[in-house]
């Protein structure tokens, strides 16, 4: 079974690989960041604005599941903006690509061993509640996951954390308080809302949207949760953001089609620059007291 060749070797632990991965990447830069950005679908633009680049595609980090999705660099890219330091990964890797969850978490496991200590996920989504168009940008309270499987399956290292962790405050609430208040200063809209997550690579159809609207989701997208869970695994702080690329399934009758869901990245890149300049400063110097 596919399940039994992407479990990791057995002699050598996922532990000692995130950390071999993880000294590998930190040998490449003086630079020694508290806070990673993870860019989902056409929001990729935004790495290109560090300063004292180092790029490093995935290929090159032993363990990193590879995006195989058009509108996904596939690098970690460690610079500076305005000075804070930052480990940027420029695109994801996704379940429907044919990794596990646990495989999508590595970058986090990596990401935790080279010392972040809070994450901001993005990713774009289909907007469920009615008063998301296609371009807003929505902070995930929370999420339902309806993909299949949990990261965390398998044997459990305590050196990562406990076999049951905790999810009711999966998304930090100081971090979302921080990014609303910013959005507020800056003029920029930025909705909340709850984000479930799909397979995928089929986008759902309206009666699937019917079900998650009667369940409590306001977004839906196939991304993120693995990650989010990986990283409260660790205890690092999670902030997701989702761009919405348009109306789900049974809100728009032109139907849905990735071209547009890269071009709706484009739109919300100067807002999300700019929540970006004015958030992540403050979330690193919560992280370095
Ligand atoms: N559904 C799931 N994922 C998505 C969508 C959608 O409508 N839009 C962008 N990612």
């Amino acid at each position: 079974m596919s399940r039994a060749r992407s479990q990791p070797a057995a002699h050598t632990t996922e532990f000692a690989r995130a950390e071999r991965a993880a000294k590998s990447i930190l040998a490449r830069t003086k630079l020694r960041p508290r806070v990673a950005v993870v860019l989902g679908s056409g929001l990729g633009g935004f790495a290109e604005r560090l300063a004292g680049a180092t790029r490093i595609p995935y290929a090159k980090i032993s363990g990193f599941p590879r995006p195989g999705a058009t509108g996904h660099a596939g690098r970690l890219v460690l610079g500076t903006l305005d000075d804070v330091a930052l480990a940027v990964m420029q695109g994801r890797a996704h379940l429907y690509e044919g990794y596990s969850a646990r495989e999508l978490g590595f970058p986090l496991r990596v990401l935790g061993r080279m010392g972040i200590r809070a994450v901001v996920l993005t990713n774009a989504a289909g907007a469920i509640h009615p008063d998301f168009r296609m371009g807003s940008l929505v902070l995930i309270r929370d999420h339902i996951n309806l993909m299949g499987e949990n990261p965390l399956t398998g044997a459990n290292d305590e050196r990562f954390g406990p076999r049951f962790p905790d999810l009711s405050h999966a998304y930090s609430q100081d971090c979302r308080q921080m990014a609303l208040a910013e959005a507020q200063r800056l003029g920029i809209s930025l909705h909340e809302g709850v984000y479930a997550a799909f397979r995928g690579p089929s986008y759902e159809t309206p009666a699937e949207i019917r079900f998650l609207r009667t369940i409590g989701a306001d977004l839906v997208g196939m991304s993120t949760v693995p990650e989010a869970i990986v990283a409260r695994h660790m205890g690092i702080q999670v902030l997701a953001i989702s761009s919405v690329a348009n109306a789900a399934a049974d809100l728009q009758n032109q139907g849905i089609d990735h071209a547009q869901v890269l071009a709706a990245g484009a739109l919300v890149e100067e807002r999300l620059t700019a929540l970006f300049r004015a958030v992540l400063p403050r979330i690193a110097a919560e992280e370095t007291q």
